[in-house]
């Protein structure tokens, strides 16, 4: 669309307030206006702020709720002999080449109050590795082990993505192959006002924001990802979120689960810490597995117990999924009934009144509109849950202090790396919760679970000495 078509569009949604500004801007800034104003689908905009603003339709449908069935653990009355199948199948997918990493990265951070991308934060705790390098030598690891090297895919925004990319090459890619390290921006959405006009950010910027990670289907789609994948014979992608170092990001025998059952998405559980925690929830809905967020769930329901006192909806989301690059890609596509529902959230949103004065609220003064991904398990074909263990696979930064902070964070990956020591036969003093008195650090190249530790642990000439900030690599 020309320049002129695209300030018609806006004028005739009667939105065309977004030019306002017109006569004072020059050259350059009208053209990065126009392309801002060209990223927007009117229409959809129209439609989300008459059904989630006025209309006030519920993001969440909480008709008819039962607890979601899962795969158990061995430990917890699961089958053994299946977990093994599906970890040799897993395996063999992995050798064949047919897995990828996907990382997104686009969040804002702004809980943790660290101003940068959430990926380069310092997270273990002897050699202070970023995020992005945990998930960058498990990557590398799983490529070893298998003896196939994997793909990257990390989606970012538009806030992150240069800085992402900087800090990658400043150093050096972490170990892995350049060009199998693949960074793309996710799409954007304007915030509204409650009266449904588009909120500008200054006079020559509309005020826009990542669209969430359910944009990471489209946003895969549109940057060739999918693309790529099929190119390259990748037909599963292994989805974990940047602010989770424990996620095993590459678990064959989940990946085993999901291949043997033909499913299109499936995702990974964890029984609920206490019943109020602040993860969504697996449920089961006209037959269907759909997440229900902490947020839209009453706390009555989130307490319900059974007979014998275990809570009835149990099946806490970490945020790992195995999701087919073919469902992606009609996910993707938007058609008829298969298009990710927005979710409304209620912001302060920094922009200017009708004179171009910056406008700082105090209160909410308009919408954002955000996709989950995990809106997807409803269309997917035989989605499976599997169970994990959170000291393997959950341990997320969020908050600067308290829980899901950086503190229980290194608390966790301390006890995660005593715990393997000691399996491995070292004797590293533990507290009752499992906390060593030492620091120490094991890099997933040395080990990443308690087995490679342990064969690692054989293979070196003697054992170490058990001193403060030992780190085996
Ligand atoms: C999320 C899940 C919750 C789950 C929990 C586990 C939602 C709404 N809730 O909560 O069900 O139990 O994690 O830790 O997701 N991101 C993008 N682009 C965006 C928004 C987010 O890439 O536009 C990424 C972030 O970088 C991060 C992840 O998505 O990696 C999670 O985002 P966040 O908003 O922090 O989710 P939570 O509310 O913590």
């Amino acid at each position: 669309m020309r320049q002129e078509e695209i300030v018609r569009s806006f004028q005739v949604a009667g939105q065309g307030h977004v030019f306002a500004f017109w006569p004072e801007l020059d050259t350059a800034r009208r053209a990065a206006l126009v392309a801002q104003a060209a990223e927007i689908d009117l229409d959809e905009v129209a439609r989300l702020h008459r059904t989630l603003v006025l209309e006030r339709h519920a993001a969440a449908d909480l008709r008819a709720l039962a607890p979601a069935p899962y795969e158990s653990l061995p430990e917890k009355g699961g089958d053994p002999a299946k977990w093994a199948r599906a970890r040799a199948t897993g395996e063999e997918a992995l050798r064949a080449g047919r897995v990828a990493a996907f990382t997104v990265a686009g969040g804002q951070g702004s809980r943790l109050g660290y101003d940068g991308p959430k990926g380069a934060f310092a997270v273990t705790p002897v050699k202070r590795k970023p995020l992005f390098q945990v998930f960058a030598e498990k990557i590398l690891a799983a490529g070893r082990r298998h003896g196939r090297p994997l793909e990257w895919f990390i989606m970012t925004s538009h806030a992150n993505h240069e800085a992402t990319e900087a800090f990658f090459a400043q150093h050096g890619w972490f170990g892995l192959a350049r060009e199998r390290v693949h960074f793309f921006r996710q799409g954007r959405m304007p915030a509204v006002g409650f009266d449904g006009r588009i909120l500008l950010e200054g006079k020559g910027a509309i005020a826009l924001s990542p669209d969430g990670h359910g944009g990471s289907l489209r946003a895969l789609h549109r940057s060739g990802a999918l693309g790529l994948m099929a190119e390259l014979g990748i037909d599963t992608l292994s989805y974990f979120q940047v602010d989770n170092p424990l996620a095993r990001c590459i678990d064959p025998a989940f990946i085993g689960f999901h291949l043997l059952a033909g499913s299109e998405m499936s995702s990974k559980m964890v029984p609920k810490a206490y019943p109020e925690e602040k993860v969504g929830h697996f449920c089961v809905q006209d037959g269907r597995l759909v997440v229900i967020e902490y947020s839209d769930l009453p706390p009555a329901v989130q307490r319900e117990t059974h007979a014998d006192g275990s809570l009835r909806f149990v099946a806490g989301s970490i945020a790992i999924h195995l999701i087919d690059r073919e469902f992606a890609r009609r996910m993707a596509g938007g058609g008829v009934g298969v298009q990710l529902p927005f979710h409304r959230a209620d912001k302060k949103i920094q922009t200017i009144d009708a004179a171009g004065r910056p406008v700082k609220p105090d209160k909410p003064n308009g919408v954002k509109f955000e996709m989950f991904v995990f809106d997807a398990l409803p269309f997917a074909r035989k989605p499976i849950i599997i169970e994990t263990r959170r000291a393997d696979d959950f341990s997320p930064v969020k908050n600067a202090e308290g829980v899901d902070s950086p503190q229980t964070c290194r608390d966790d990956q301390l006890r995660q790396f005593a715990r393997w020591l000691n399996a491995a036969g070292a004797r590293v003093p533990v507290d009752a919760t499992g906390l060593p008195a030492l620091a120490l650090e094991i890099s997933p190249l040395f080990g990443d679970d308690a087995e490679s530790v342990a064969a690692s642990w054989r293979r070196l000439p003697s054992p170490p000495e058990l001193k403060p900030d030992l780190y085996l690599e």
